[in-house]
């Protein structure tokens, strides 16, 4: 949460800070604001709201021209989105600018320490403190990044933290302890950022901050150290996708684009894992065949639509590896001290790899001395890093903050895990596992062919507009589908919206069954479970019979759903277990129509922030 860029360089900072902050404004966009080093001086603009509020007052009250500056880019934490809360946060004299995503815990402390010494701290922010702390060292040390190292050591809490000072001019430094910070190197420049997209446009060459570390930036030198002032050692990386990824290209929203990018983005977390005889190879996972077979238990952490992938993950790791499988929320699962060793596998999954919950949830386990496999979608963020072992999904960057492409691509990874752990247990033979990559191998082309049809649901989720409730139903791997389905349209259309297990319906939720309510419903394939179809089947007339208004997803082909349906959504006939790969698309374009009929915010919806660094 809180996008954060700096620059120093030959260009105007404002610019390149102005345009790395539009591309972080999925992070935060309750405020913006940014401060240059010019004419000896600093000079700062800040104003509530999204990015343009800043770009109206850069117009009204340009700033001096200056080659190094910092931004920053808000999801409030501690004070309310005003312009005084805004970042950068400066201290009394204003020669020193910072801007900070995370939490300083122990910051009620450190500010009456510093009004106790005179300071006069302007916002209700945790941030601030450190303006007047860095202050107070540089006027010791002259060395900003050297009073970084102090402040930091007096900071309790989750914090990345980025500053200037007028006398220090041609630095910019930053810290990080737990919140994202990047580094990007350039030709005579250099660039920092929560996020690589920040500052893609000028440079792919990157520097991954560990945890505890404090970087100085000047134009032809990034010199990283720990906290301690020792020097650190660093991991450089080379971004593997180029400026056009981070763009809308021609779409209206970024999650459009990122729906419509589906089929590649599966196409490509395949690529490379399976070889010529049609196997699986998972080379980069650094956990060994020996030690999978060990395991005796396989423990998900995620949260949101992550947890959603975890929860059809288990169908699949149970029914073809026959080991038990748990799914947790993240931000439960330390809490409930779970039984944890050696033998456990836990599968943490996360588009950005920063989410706090799941970081604190991994940390735990590795503390238990259980192995971590992290399920990823952002090279160079902390989860990977502090894992036993990554697969990436390589769905190129999201942007919306309604996670689309990174589900289907972490269904894929967490498809390939459990395969791959049947191949090394033996629990699957080859041809087994063969026949399961040939029907993921054509998934792509199903969900191309479920994107060409959409017209029907974007029209239906027009006429929805006004209603106040929409439930979801489905079963076995459908029912996480409905959960999905039901996410998307709350953080989206602000609609109240449920999923339930559609066998759960006759235990209380058929209550809710009124006159027009609008209820979708995944169908499970008719072949091979027909049971559960069968099922799903008399619940439709359950709930028909009660009036309700019935949205009916099933495979073509499924005549028996026909008559109940009041809207029949058709997705292709698929496997039981890869059925929600194509049957989350509509649901997707269904939140996403529905949010723009109502006049929503569809990238950037209210209160909320793409990743989640604070828990
Ligand atoms: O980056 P992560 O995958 O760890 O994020 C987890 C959730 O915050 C995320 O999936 C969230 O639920 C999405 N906004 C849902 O669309």
């Amino acid at each position: 949460m809180c996008g954060i860029v700096g620059y120093v360089g030959p260009q105007s900072a404002l610019d390149v800070v102005v345009a790395g902050l539009k591309r972080l404004e999925y992070r935060g966009y309750d405020s913006a604001g940014v401060a240059v080093l010019a004419d000896g001086g600093l000079a700062a603009a800040k104003k509530a709201g999204k990015l343009v509020n800043l770009e109206k007052e850069l117009g009204d009250r340009p700033l001096p021209t200056g080659t190094t500056g910092i931004g920053h880019t808000r999801w409030a934490t501690h004070g309310a989105p005003t312009d005084a809360n805004a970042h950068p946060h400066l201290d009394n004299a204003g020669r020193v600018a910072v801007v900070h995503n995370g939490i300083i815990e122990n910051f009620a402390v450190l500010r009456a320490e510093l009004e106790e010494r005179g300071h006069t701290l302007a916002s209700e922010t945790d941030t601030e403190v450190v303006a007047h702390l860095l202050a107070e060292e540089f006027s010791v040390t002259a060395d900003l990044a050297e009073a970084m190292r102090l402040v930091c050591g007096r900071l309790e809490g989750a914090f990345t933290l980025v500053a200037v000072h007028a006398d220090a001019p041609d630095v910019v430094v930053g810290a990080r302890r737990n919140s994202p910070l990047v580094v990007g190197v350039g030709d005579g420049e250099a660039f920092l950022a929560s996020d690589v997209a920040a500052f893609i446009a000028h440079t792919r060459s990157a520097i991954e901050l560990g945890q505890d570390q404090v970087v100085e930036l000047r134009r032809d030198r990034v010199t990283v150290t720990g906290f301690d002032g020792r020097p650190a050692d660093v991991r450089t990386f080379h971004v593997d996708w180029d400026v056009s990824a981070a763009e809308k290209g021609g779409y209206d929203y970024f999650m459009l684009k990122e729906i419509a990018e589906q089929p590649k983005a599966v196409a490509d977390t395949l690529l490379g894992r399976i070889d010529a005889a049609g196997s699986l190879c998972l080379d980069e996972l650094r956990i060994s065949a020996a030690e999978l077979r060990e395991v005796d238990k396989v423990v998900i952490v995620a949260c949101g639509t992550a947890f959603h992938a975890g929860l059809i993950a288990k169908y699949a790791i149970e029914h073809w590896t026959r080991i038990p499988c748990e799914v947790e929320l993240a931000s439960e699962f330390r809490y409930r001290d779970p039984i944890l060793d050696p033998r456990t596998l836990v599968v943490a999954i996360s588009q950005s790899g920063e989410t706090m919950d799941t970081l604190m949830a991994l940390r735990h386990a590795r503390e238990q001395g259980s192995k971590v496999l992290a399920i990823c979608n952002t090279n160079g963020s902390t989860i990977p890093r502090e894992s036993d072992a990554v697969l990436y999904t390589h769905a190129g960057p999201e942007v919306a903050v309604a996670s689309t492409k990174a589900f289907l691509t972490q269904l894929v990874a967490c498809y390939l895990v459990a395969l791959y752990l049947g191949q090394v247990r033996g629990t699957k033979w080859g041809d087994e596992v063969g026949a399961v990559i040939r029907d993921l191998s054509k998934i792509s082309h199903e969900v191309e062919r479920v994107l060409r049809t959409m017209e029907p649901v974007r029209e239906l989720a027009r006429t929805l507009a006004g209603k106040n409730t929409v439930l979801f139903l489905g079963r076995h791997v459908g029912y996480p589908v409905a959960l999905e389905g039901a996410l998307k349209l709350k953080e989206l259309a602000y609609m109240h919206a449920e999923g339930f297990a559609a066998g759960e319906l006759k235990h209380g939720p058929i209550a809710l069954i009124e006159e027009d309510l609008p209820v979708v419903v995944v169908v499970p394939s008719p072949r091979g479970r027909s049971v559960l179809h069968d099922k799903i089947v008399s619940n439709i007339q359950e709930i028909r019979a009660r009036g309700a208004r019935t949205i009916v997803i099933a495979e073509e082909g499924d005549e028996a759903v026909v008559p109940y349906a009041d809207h029949l959504i058709r997705i292709p006939v698929t496997p039981t277990l890869l059925q929600p790969l194509v049957a989350t698309v509509p649901l997707q374009v269904f939140a996403c129509e529905l949010a723009t009929a109502r006049g929503n915010e569809v990238d950037q919806p209210r209160n909320l922030a793409k990743s989640v660094t604070v828990e």
